[in-house]
């Protein structure tokens, strides 16, 4: 375990915006979420946890928070990146399944290309998503047909509650892009999971994989820093075409602004001269809300999660 005094949060974003914190909290291995209660009584201020950091608007300022960032299946003990751990293998009824434990601080591409090389098959439409494993589970993250959620076998958690813990497919609940614990929890924190992965052809997930790639590469703002989609698509709907047809496409405020690749991605100029601001994100949002409101009648609800999240 480190703790870090006053942490800079725009750093630990993909989106580079947010004031700080009161203190980081860093968990190498799951023996640090025995101490973690302790750790976070002595800093005080509220619970967040941190996977990648690429699906959050942070506010501005010194905030009241202390982020908790679990990193355990990032490394190895010598310090090069961890690998997934084997369990075995078994039949499903369309194939053979391989079982995979994986630390939640695992980050996301490494453990696509370790799967694909291997043949095992689920994760190939969320290439080019960064961030962890614990925050994809927190987000049910999906593309291109490929979700989280349906891969899971069993999940360790901590909360505050129950400590470390794991629950099978009955103990969460996950729809699009929304994940949770149906045991209530003031907050909980995922550690490792266990995945579920077809066994199927390396070259053909490879190709799907390379496919999926450069569909995202031609219709999305990748190269930029941003926090992927800033709202959820409502039912039937993508909210990216609305926010475009509203004329919300290169929109700005400030060093942020609405891309003009794809209209449901803010994108933040770090180079432009101008200090980003989460202020100048949030009053985007709110105009691109109201245009979409009014033109269309539809609310918009957010996917990237605000912090403070006031609980
Ligand atoms: N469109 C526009 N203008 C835009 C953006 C999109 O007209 O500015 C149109 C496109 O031309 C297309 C339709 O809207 O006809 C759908 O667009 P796209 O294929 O880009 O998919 P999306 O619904 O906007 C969703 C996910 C993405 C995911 C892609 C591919 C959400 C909110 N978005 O986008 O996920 O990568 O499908 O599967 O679910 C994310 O969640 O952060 C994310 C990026």
């Amino acid at each position: 375990m480190k703790i870090i005094d006053r942490p800079a949060l725009a750093e630990l974003t993909t989106l580079r915006l947010g004031g700080s914190a009161i203190a980081e909290i860093r968990l190498d291995s799951l023996a640090d979420c025995e101490r973690l209660p302790e750790a976070l009584s002595l800093a005080g201020g509220s619970a967040h946890v941190l996977g990648g950091g690429s699906n959050l608007l942070i506010r501005d300022g010194e905030l009241p928070i202390t982020v908790i960032r679990p990193l355990m299946g990032s490394r190895d003990a010598e310090g090069r990146p961890a690998e997934p751990e084997v369990l075995g293998a078994e039949d499903g009824p369309d194939g053979k399944y391989t079982l995979l434990r994986v630390g939640a601080g695992m980050r996301m591409p490494f453990l696509l290309s370790w799967t694909v090389r291997r043949g095992l098959a689920g994760l190939e439409g969320l290439v080019g998503v960064p961030g962890r494993v614990g925050g994809a589970v927190a987000m049910n993250a999906g593309s291109y047909g490929c979700s989280t959620a349906p891969l899971m076998r069993s999940l360790t958690v901590f909360t505050p509650e129950r400590g470390l813990h794991e629950i099978g497919p009955e103990g969460w609940e996950a729809s699009y892009r929304r994940f949770s614990l149906v045991k209530p929890c003031s907050w909980y924190m995922s550690a490792s999971v266990v995945l579920a992965m077809k066994q199927d052809d390396p070259a053909k997930l490879r190709r799907i994989m390379q496919e999926n790639f450069l569909r995202k590469k031609s219709g999305q703002p990748v190269h930029e820093h941003t926090a992927g989609c800033v709202f959820k698509n409502p039912e039937g709907e993508s909210a990216g075409r609305l926010l475009d047809a509203a004329g919300m496409k290169g929109r700005r405020r400030g060093a942020l602004r609405f891309s003009e690749m794809h209209a449901n991605f803010l994108a933040h100029d770090t180079k432009c001269g101008i200090p980003g601001r989460t202020e100048d994100a949030l009053a985007l949002i709110a105009e691109a809300r109201a245009a979409v409101q009014e033109r269309f009648g539809v609310s918009l609800e957010m996917e990237v999660k605000e912090w403070p999240a006031w609980r």
